[in-house]
C-alpha cells in the first residue's frame, strides 16, 4: 500500500484560521448554534468545497462533504465544531479538519478508493446550549425525541436552520452503507503528555450519567434571620458537593470521577438566605454499573443532608450517555499504522465522551488521540504541537487507506 502523508502546513493553518472563529479574550466560544459556531460551519462547507468534496449543512447543523465511490459502502470520519464556552481551539476542531484533510490528500493524488469517504463535522457535541450532548451524530445514528427535539429546535432555528422533525425527516441510519466511523481528537487528558508518546489507540469511551439534585429551603431575611433558625439550602447542596470526591473513591472503579459543573442559587441575592439550589452532577466511568452504583450512594446522601437540615430534595436522573467500546479489529489497524510511521503508540481509555460513542452502538469505530499538553482541555489553555496533529492526521490519513483501498 502507498502511504501518502497529509499537507502538513495547510493542516495547520486551518487550525489556527478556525481557531480565530469565535475567539474571546479568555479562550475559544463556539458554542453550539451561537452565530460563532454557524460562522465555523459555514466556514468548514467553504473548506470542503474548495477541496472538491459533496458537501451540505443538513436541518440540525451537521456538516457533511464526500468522496463519492462505485461502492455504496463509505467511511464516515469527523468529530465536532462547537466548543464549551471559553474552550480551546483543538477539541473537535483537530478531528474534522484532519479529515478533511485526508479527503483533500486522497483527492489530490486520484488514489483509487474502494469505499466513499464522508467527513463530518457533528453539531451540538457538547450539549451547552440545549438538549443533551452529542446530539448531531445522535440525531443521525439514531434520531432525538420529539421532546428533545421540541427543546432544541428554537436555538437551531435562530441559527438559521429548519431544525429537525424527528418523525418526518430524519433518514433512517443504515449501518450496513458504513464501513466504519473513525475519529482524531486530542486526548484532553495527561497520558500522553506525560508518557511522551505520539498515539493514543483509544480502546473505550466513559459512560457519562447526569443527575440534578435540588435542595428546597426557606428563603429569608440574611439581616434578621438567627443562624439557628434558618433552612439554608445552599447550605445542603455545599454539603453534598463535599461528598462526591470521597463517594466516587469509595464506591467507583479507581477510573470513575464525578464532577458538580453547575450551582443554580435561588433567588441568588446577596441579602436572601438561598431558597432553592439545583445541583448538577455527573459520574463517568467505563462500567455503567459502576457510575449507577456512586449516584445511587450520592443520592442517599442526598436524602440524609435534607433530613437532617430539614429540606426538602428533589433528585432528577438526566441523561445516560453510554459507555462503547471500540472495535478491535480497527485497533490494530491503526497501531499498525502508527507504528509503521515510526510513532510510539499506547492503547487507552477516553475519560471523555464523543461522537465515536454514539456510532460505536451501530458500525465498527476507532479513536485515534494526540497529546494535550499539561492534559488541559476546556480551557483556553488548552493546546496540541502542531507536529502532534500532523503525526495524529497522517496516522488517520493511513487507517483510512489501509480501509479504503
Ligand atoms: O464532556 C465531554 O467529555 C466531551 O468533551 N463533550
Ligand atoms: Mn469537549
Ligand atoms: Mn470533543
Amino acid at each position: 500500500m502507498t502511504e501518502y502523508a497529509v499537507n502538513g502546513q495547510r493542516l495547520w493553518n486551518n487550525i489556527l484560521e478556525l481557531g480565530k472563529i469565535g475567539r474571546g479574550t479568555d479562550g475559544v466560544s463556539r458554542v453550539s448554534f451561537s452565530p460563532a459556531d454557524m460562522e465555523g460551519r459555514r466556514w468548514l462547507l467553504e473548506k470542503m468545497q474548495t477541496a472538491g468534496l459533496d458537501a451540505h449543512i443538513d436541518h440540525v447543523g451537521n456538516v457533511f462533504g464526500s468522496i463519492p465511490s462505485l461502492s455504496t459502502k463509505k467511511i464516515l470520519v469527523g468529530s465536532h465544531l462547537d466548543t464549551v464556552p471559553n474552550g480551546g481551539m483543538f477539541d473537535g476542531a483537530l478531528g474534522v479538519l484532519a479529515a478533511l484533510e485526508c479527503a483533500q490528500t486522497i483527492k489530490e493524488h486520484n488514489v483509487n478508493l474502494a469505499y466513499g469517504i464522508q467527513v463530518a463535522a457533528f453539531s451540538n457535541e457538547e450539549g451547552t446550549q440545549a438538549g443533551g450532548g452529542l446530539f448531531g451524530s445522535r440525531y443521525i445514528a439514531e434520531g432525538i425525541s420529539e421532546a428533545e427535539q421540541e427543546s432544541v429546535n428554537p436555538v437551531i432555528k435562530k441559527a438559521g436552520l429548519r431544525g429537525g422533525r424527528p418523525a418526518v425527516d430524519r433518514q433512517p441510519f443504515q449501518p450496513s452503507e458504513y464501513v466504519c466511523y473513525l475519529e482524531l481528537h486530542i486526548e484532553q487528558g495527561g497520558v500522553l503528555d506525560s508518557t511522551k508518546e505520539h498515539i493514543g489507540v483509544v480502546e473505550g469511551i466513559v459512560g457519562i450519567h447526569n443527575l440534578d439534585v435540588a435542595f428546597k429551603g426557606v428563603p429569608n431575611h440574611a439581616g434578621t434571620t438567627p443562624m439557628a433558625q434558618r433552612k439554608d439550602a445552599l447550605l445542603g447542596a455545599a454539603a453534598l458537593i463535599l461528598e462526591v470526591p470521597g463517594t466516587v473513591l469509595e464506591y467507583g472503579s479507581g477510573f470513575t470521577v464525578g464532577t458538580c459543573g453547575q450551582v443554580d442559587v435561588f433567588p441568588g441575592a446577596r441579602n436572601v438566605i438561598p431558597g432553592h439550589v439545583r445541583v448538577s452532577i455527573e459520574v463517568r466511568d467505563l462500567e455503567p454499573d459502576i457510575a449507577d452504583r456512586v449516584l445511587e450512594a450520592l443520592m442517599e446522601k442526598a436524602k440524609n443532608i435534607a433530613r437532617s437540615r430539614q429540606l426538602d430534595v428533589e433528585l432528577t436522573p438526566v441523561s445516560k450517555t453510554p459507555s462503547a467500546k471500540m472495535d478491535s479489529e480497527i485497533q490494530a489497524v491503526i497501531l499498525d499504522a502508527a507504528t509503521s510511521l515510526g510513532f510510539k503508540a499506547r492503547l487507552m481509555p477516553s475519560g471523555a465522551s464523543h461522537d465515536a460513542a454514539v456510532f460505536a452502538k451501530y458500525v465498527p469505530t476507532a479513536m485515534i488521540f494526540v497529546p494535550s499538553r499539561h492534559g488541559i482541555s476546556h480551557s483556553s489553555d488548552e493546546w496540541t504541537e502542531p507536529e502532534d496533529c500532523i503525526n495524529g492526521a497522517n496516522v488517520l490519513l493511513s487507517t483510512l487507506l489501509r480501509l479504503a483501498t
